[in-house]
C-alpha cells in the first residue's frame, strides 16, 4: 500500500521542470522514481528538469520512447559527479521480462526514472517514490505517494 505524501499543482511546463530540478537535489543512487500519468501529463517535462539539474547544464533530454531507456552519467560540473542516472519510457514494453534487456538489472546501483512504471509488472521495486500527474479540470497536479515505511516519507519532510 502506497501513503499519500503530498499533492503540488502545476500549472505551467516551467513549473513541471521545476519541481523536476528541485528533486534531483534529492536523489540518490538507489533511487527509483515511478512517473504516472496519461500520455501528455508531462512525464518527460518532469525527467527533463530533474535530468538538467541532476547533470548540471542545460542538456537535450530526449524522451525514451523508441529506445526504450537513455543513461546519464553526471561530471564534475555536476554535484553528483560520478552517478549515473537510467530514464526509462516503457510505454512500448511488450512483455515485462523483456525489461532485462534493457538494464534492469543495473538500476540498483543508478538512479531510475521510469515513465509507464506498470509495463516493468512483477519487476517493479517495492520501495520507489511514485509521483503521478493528473489532470484537474484544465490543470495538472503532481501526486506524491511511497510506501509507508519507505525512506521517502523523511526525505520529502521539507520539501
Ligand atoms: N503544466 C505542464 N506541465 C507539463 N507539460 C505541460 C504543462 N502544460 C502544458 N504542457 C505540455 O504538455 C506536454 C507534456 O508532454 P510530456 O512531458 O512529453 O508528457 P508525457 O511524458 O507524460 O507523455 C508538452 O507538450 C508540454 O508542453
Ligand atoms: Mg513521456
Amino acid at each position: 500500500m502506497l501513503a499519500n505524501l503530498q499533492s503540488i499543482s502545476l500549472p505551467t511546463e516551467a513549473e513541471t521542470q521545476a519541481l523536476g530540478a528541485r528533486l534531483a537535489s534529492l536523489v540518490q543512487p538507489g533511487d527509483f522514481i515511478a512517473l504516472r500519468g496519461p500520455l501528455g501529463a508531462g512525464k518527460t517535462t518532469l525527467a527533463r528538469g530533474l535530468i538538467c539539474a541532476f547533470m548540471g547544464e542545460e542538456i537535450e533530454v530526449p524522451s525514451p520512447t523508441f529506445t526504450l531507456v537513455q543513461r546519464y552519467e553526471a561530471g564534475l560540473i555536476s554535484s553528483h559527479n560520478g552517478q549515473d542516472l537510467m530514464h526509462f519510457d516503457l510505454y512500448r514494453l511488450e512483455d515485462p521480462d523483456d525489461i532485462w534487456e534493457l538494464g534492469w538489472e543495473e538500476i540498483g546501483a543508478s538512479i531510475a526514472l521510469v515513465e509507464w512504471p506498470q509495463k516493468a509488472g512483477p519487476h517493479l521495486p517495492a520501495d520507489h517514490l511514485d509521483i503521478e500527474i493528473k489532470f484537474e479540470g484544465n490543470h495538472r497536479i503532481a501526486c506524491f505517494s511511497a510506501p509507508a515505511t519507505s525512506v521517502w516519507k523523511e526525505r520529502l519532510h521539507d520539501f
